[in-house]
């Protein structure tokens, strides 16, 4: 273990034997990020990956921290959003890295959301056949969800995140006030994966949320603590229990993917649909669809709307801007994700609030007849 811990900060581990790391959680991390990072170094050699609207808030107080715990470090400042998890970005970064003296034994420091830890954690995953990483996570849906569990991956012109490794980090260091910063917007989309939660396995969890979003949103550090060290812990156990997503324990974590991965394709994967946004109105549209397949209660499909309304995310594929008519165009995307298993589409669905299991061979008539009658 690490020496000194922040007073306020919490740790949980995600057991995965000798790749066991830890996450720590609370206020104050990234400028502690020297001190918890140097034990687990092999060289006192870091080089931080960022993007540039975080290293304007987050760079310098992560480089005092490095630099106060005697690391030699550099930073790698990438253009934000999701546009930057191309092949093209991930080719300047890998050079970017290689040009700038690193060995197999720096670390990679991701500070950033989830375009930073998924582009920079691959790039560890592969650079010199692999370096050890640390996630810093900056956004709410990367504290959640995106920095716990090693998916790492870039998006290729034939989709999102079809290109990637399943790479550990050696630490993930939530420091739940850089989320301070963090637009509202991007705040209620991560907020999307937190729900993801209680709908997949803790009602309770669910219950709370739906008493208390509100002090989440406000960023009340007490609610906040409690809605990210609930989420990492529900991660942590799944990552543990089904690391590859090669049973059914991982794949439940993308419920509200399958729709969320096409409804982000059709709209262009930008603005105009944030990643946690899709996510959302995929959630749901899952629990609409297994309503109409008499899967899951109308009570809890409308409880479950009432929600994700209430937080203001979008529920609707009008509130993304499609209707009905993208039914097709909806159900070819949902044809090339990478849960499809001999050409099946594959949903998670719930049975009730809290329990959630995989479809394969979703009934592809009764989707498209549903998704053409949503408005
Ligand atoms: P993001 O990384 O693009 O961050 C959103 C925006 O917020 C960016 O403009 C960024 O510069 C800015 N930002 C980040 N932190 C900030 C802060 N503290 N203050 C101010 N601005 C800040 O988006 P995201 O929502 O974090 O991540 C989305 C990505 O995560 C998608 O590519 C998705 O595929 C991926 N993802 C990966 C996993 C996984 O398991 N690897 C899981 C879920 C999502
Ligand atoms: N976000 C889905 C997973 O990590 O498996």
């Amino acid at each position: 273990m690490t020496g000194k811990q922040p007073a306020a900060a919490q740790r949980l581990t995600v057991a995965l034997g000798e790749r066991s790391y830890d996450i720590l959680v609370g206020p104050g991390l990234v400028a502690r990020a020297g001190e918890e990072i140097a034990p687990l170094m092999r060289r006192r050699q870091a080089v931080v990956v960022t993007d540039a609207t975080v290293a304007a808030h987050y760079l310098a107080p992560l480089e005092a921290s490095l630099g106060a715990a005697g690391i030699a470090h550099h930073a790698i400042v990438l253009p934000p959003g999701e546009a930057t998890k191309d092949l093209a970005h991930f080719g300047r970064l890998i050079d970017d890295l290689l040009s700038s003296g690193i060995e197999r034994g720096t670390m990679l420091v991701a500070l950033g959301g989830g375009v930073v830890g998924d582009i920079a954690g691959f790039a560890a995953a592969t650079v010199l056949r692999g370096i050890d990483f640390v996630q810093i996570p900056t956004t709410l849906l990367a504290q959640v969800d995106s920095s716990v569990g090693g998916k790492t991956a870039i998006n290729t012109a034939a989709g999102k995140n079809l290109v990637g490794a399943f790479y550990q980090p050696r630490l993930v260091l939530i420091d739940t006030a850089t989320l301070a910063t963090l637009p509202r917007r991007e705040l209620r989309a991560g907020y999307a994966e937190t729900v993801k939660y209680g709908l997949i396995a803790d009602a309770d969890f669910f219950s709370w949320l739906d008493a208390e979003n509100r002090a989440v949103y406000d960023l009340d550090a007490a609610a906040l603590t409690r809605a990210v060290i609930t989420s990492c812990r529900m991660k942590a156990d799944i990552v543990a229990a089904d690391e590859r997503e090669t049973g059914d324990a991982r794949a439940l974590l993308n419920f509200g993917h399958t729709f969320g991965h096409a409804l982000e394709a059709e709209t262009g994967f930008g603005d105009a649909l944030l990643h946690g946004e899709a996510v959302a109105l995929g959630m749901a549209l899952a629990f609409d669809f297994a309503a109409e397949l008499g899967l899951v209660s109308a009570v809890d499909a409308r409880r479950v709307r009432d929600h994700l309304d209430a937080a203001g995310l979008p529920t609707t594929l009008g509130a993304a801007g499609l209707s009905g008519t993208a039914a097709d165009p909806l159900l070819a995307h949902m044809g090339k994700d990478k849960k499809v298993r001999d050409g099946g589409i594959t949903l998670i669905l719930p049975r009730r609030i809290g329990e959630a299991f995989v479809m394969r061979d979703a009934p592809v008539a009764r989707l498209r007849a549903f998704l053409a009658a949503c408005d």
